[in-house]
């Protein structure tokens, strides 16, 4: 399936480079994205373009919420906009969480839908941080729930009411999702992967294990990156986009049409594809902004990329032509 690289050259990151980079830098992203390594869903209420005022932290939850939404299990009722999210747990579904970062979606995802999340990284690291905070709460007595049921004690956010977590079930490990997955086939309810993929040099191998991995009718919810090849090169040069895909080792990013090829290739059914850019783009500036910050107070020999790379984010932040989806398909 061919990549859109737009002009340049793009190098395909190994998984090794990217367990690397992750490895080092981890900690930077979790305090970019209040914990977690994505992008946040800001509100962009209609018509106005602007956005709501909301923190970082309220919009990365949301969009862990909307992927918990997307899977559908049958204990999930959270929706985005002022809901309750009610969950029954113990003993629920099991759920793959494809490139997990440190933990903090797996453990959301867990207490909004009571399922039993594995995580995998590609990042030792990570893997460590992960399994942290689990450590330690063996360690300590359960907090008491607030709000009706459990959730993930963070009472009400920005619209999204969640309610207190009576128990996390979450186990990570560290696995290449290109390789075999190390799980039974047919042995998880459903998965998802919130950009993972785009560092992937063979997205169709790590589906092909998801797929294998999942029972027949379980969901995969995709968050990620694509390029709009609808919106012309005046919008963003293919230098651009390259120091994108370098930046953020990016194995290339696809088009819409490439998404559902390479998933339904997998066996899948694509169930729905959300075009959320505009919901995104504010993450780019907080991006440039953090660098920047960081650039401010790091030694010299760091100044320079740490600019470099919120340049990159500055470019970007302004245009259209690098999208975001959310695609939810269900495995055939
Ligand atoms: C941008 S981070 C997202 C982390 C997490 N999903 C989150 O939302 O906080 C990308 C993740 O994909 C993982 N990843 C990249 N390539 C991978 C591979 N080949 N196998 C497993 N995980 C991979 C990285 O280790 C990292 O955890």
């Amino acid at each position: 399936m061919a990549q859109q690289q737009r002009g340049a050259q793009q190098q395909i990151p190994t998984p090794d480079a990217v367990g690397d980079m992750y490895d080092q830098f981890s900690e930077l992203c979790l305090e970019m994205f209040a914990g977690c390594i994505h992008f946040g869903y800001f509100q962009v209420p209609p018509p106005a373009s602007s956005y709501t005022d909301e923190s970082i932290e309220a919009a990365t939850d949301r969009m862990t919420s909307l992927v918990a939404d997307q899977l559908a299990l049958p204990t999930t009722t959270t929706t985005t906009t002022n809901t309750t999210t009610t969950t029954t747990g113990g003993g629920g579904p099991r759920i793959l969480d494809v490139g997990c970062g440190t933990g903090k979606p797996a453990r959301q995802v867990a207490s909004l839908t009571g399922a039993h999340v594995v995580g995998i990284s590609i990042s030792q690291r990570q893997i460590e941080l992960a399994a942290a905070p689990q450590q330690q709460q063996q360690q300590q007595p359960q907090q008491s729930s607030s709000i009706g049921g459990k959730g993930n004690g963070g009472g009400s956010r920005s619209g999204v009411i969640t309610a207190a977590p009576v128990r996390e079930e979450v186990s990570f490990q560290y696995a290449d999702a290109m390789k075999d997955l190390p799980f039974p086939a047919g042995s998880f309810a459903g998965a998802y992967a919130i950009e993972s993929l785009f560092h992937m040099g063979d997205k169709g191998a790590a589906l092909a294990q998801v797929s294998r991995a999942l029972r027949p009718g379980g969901r995969l919810v995709v968050a990620d990156f694509f390029v709009d090849p609808a919106v012309g090169d005046d919008d963003l040069a293919p230098e651009h986009v390259a120091a994108f895909c370098h930046l953020t080792q990016s194995s290339g990013l696809n088009t819409v049409d490439e998404w559902r090829g390479l998933v339904e290739g997998a066996g899948f059914r694509v169930v729905e594809v959300r075009d959320i850019r505009r919901n995104v783009r504010r993450n780019y500036r907080v991006m440039a902004e953090t660098l920047r910050q960081k650039a401010l107070y790091a030694p010299e020999v760091a100044k320079g990329g740490l600019e470099a790379g919120a340049a990159v984010m500055e470019n970007v932040s302004g245009s259209n032509k690098i999208g975001y989806l959310l695609l939810t398909a269900e495995r055939v």
